[in-house]
This record gives C-alpha cells, sequence and structure tokens, in this order.
C-alpha cells in the first residue's frame, strides 16, 4: 500500500491544477498522485494559511513537510525578503513544490529533503501540516528535531485534525518546554501556535 509520505511514490503521475484562494492573495499550483491532498486544497493547510499571524519579512522560515508546496508557496509569497525552505521525504511532492514556486517567479523558496538542509540554520517561523500518520513516536522525533531549530524568539504554527491527537500533541509539546496555545479550531481542526522559552519575553507556564 503506498502513502503520501513515501520516499518514492509509486504509480503514474496524474497531475491536476489547484487553485489556492486566500484572503490576501490566490495563486493555482499543480498536484499529483502520490503527494498528498491530490486535486485539492487540504481543509486543515487552509485553516492554517487563513489564520497564521504575520511572518517575519526576513530571515529563514521552514514549511516542514511541504508536499505540492501550498505552505511554502504563501510564506513566500508573504514574505518575498525571506528564504522559504521547503522540505519533504517525498521525491514527487518536492519536484512538485520546485515547479510551482518556478512557475509562480518565486525565487525564494529552496525544496530539499530533510537532511540536506544545513543542521545550523535557525528558523524565524516553522509553518507545518505535519504527516500525523507516520504515527507518534515518529511524528514526535520529527517536530523536536525541526521545533528544536527554531530561533530563540522564533514561532512555529501546526494544523492537525482534532481526532488525529491534536490536543495531545499540544500536551506533549507543552511538556517539551514550548509555551503551545490554540490559535484556531474549525471543521475538526486545530491550530497550534508555538514559541520558545528562549524569547525575549518568556511567560510564566
Ligand atoms: C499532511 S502532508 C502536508 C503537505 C502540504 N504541506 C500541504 O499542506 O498540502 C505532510 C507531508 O509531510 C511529508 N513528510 C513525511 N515524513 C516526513 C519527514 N520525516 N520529513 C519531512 N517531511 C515528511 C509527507 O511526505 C507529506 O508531504
Amino acid at each position: 500500500m503506498s502513502h503520501y509520505f513515501d520516499h518514492e511514490p509509486a504509480g503514474p503521475s496524474d497531475e491536476r491544477s489547484v487553485e489556492v484562494t486566500l484572503p490576501d492573495l490566490s495563486f493555482t499550483m499543480t498536484t499529483d498522485r502520490g503527494v498528498f491532498s491530490h486535486g485539492r486544497l487540504d481543509t486543515g493547510t487552509s485553516l492554517l494559511l487563513r489564520t497564521a499571524p504575520p511572518l517575519p519579512a526576513t530571515g529563514d522560515l521552514l514549511d516542514l513537510g511541504c508536499g505540492a508546496g501550498p505552505i511554502a508557496l504563501t510564506m513566500a509569497h508573504r514574505s518575498p525578503g525571506a528564504t522559504v525552505h521547503a522540505v519533504d521525504v517525498n521525491a514527487r511532492a518536492r519536484e512538485l513544490c520546485r515547479r510551482n514556486a518556478a512557475a509562480l517567479g518565486l525565487a525564494n523558496v529552496l525544496v530539499s529533503a530533510p537532511d540536506d538542509v544545513d543542521p545550523d540554520l535557525q528558523f524565524a517561523a516553522i509553518w507545518s501540516n505535519p504527516p500525523i500518520r507516520v504515527g507518534k513516536p515518529a511524528l514526535h522525533q520529527l517536530l523536536g528535531t525541526w521545533l528544536g531549530r527554531l530561533a530563540p524568539d522564533g514561532s512555529a504554527v501546526l494544523v492537525i485534525q482534532r481526532h488525529l491527537g491534536a490536543d495531545s500533541l499540544q500536551r506533549w509539546l507543552t511538556d517539551q518546554g514550548y509555551r503551545t496555545e490554540r490559535s484556531a479550531s474549525r471543521a475538526g481542526f486545530r491550530v497550534l501556535s508555538i514559541t520558545t522559552f528562549g524569547g525575549s519575553q518568556p511567560t510564566e507556564r
């Protein structure tokens, strides 16, 4: 059985255009079979893009698990002076995201396999619709690794389905020492906003 998080999806390509329409911008992207959310914009991704706070204007930003790239492309549109790193284990997803960025003239999107990102980079913001279906231990390891690369005053935004464990993930993040709040909740999805305690104004827990 194949999954959207396979490294090399099997099966023929079946490209479909998707309109991404947000209050501040709209664009068309290509999606494909074997890549998450074929032929549509995921409801959770749409909620994240509609509710996430403004991004830093400069610096390194991360879309963790970019798929065809709706999050990375939106980040790059909204912060043209920043560098958006789009990472995914799925080679077909990386190729699509690269092509989508090129078609939109977004030269500030850098697409790569996770292991190819400089481990010393610190991210001013991380946005992700994370791969919950990899299972809890793998998800915790993934988030632990990348959230650990947040800059001291950086922040992250994650969208997770409530019935796939959004609330227990929020508790886990808090236990890991992240200040985590539910910033939006709609249609069975939760948006979690995360900051580190290394920022200039840490709050009491
Ligand atoms: C829920 S999808 C989100 C895709 C896209 N951001 C969107 O919103 O449509 C999660 C993505 O994470 C990718 N993924 C799975 N394991 C990963 C890992 N270890 N590192 C990076 N990406 C991973 C999957 O291949 C998939 O494309």
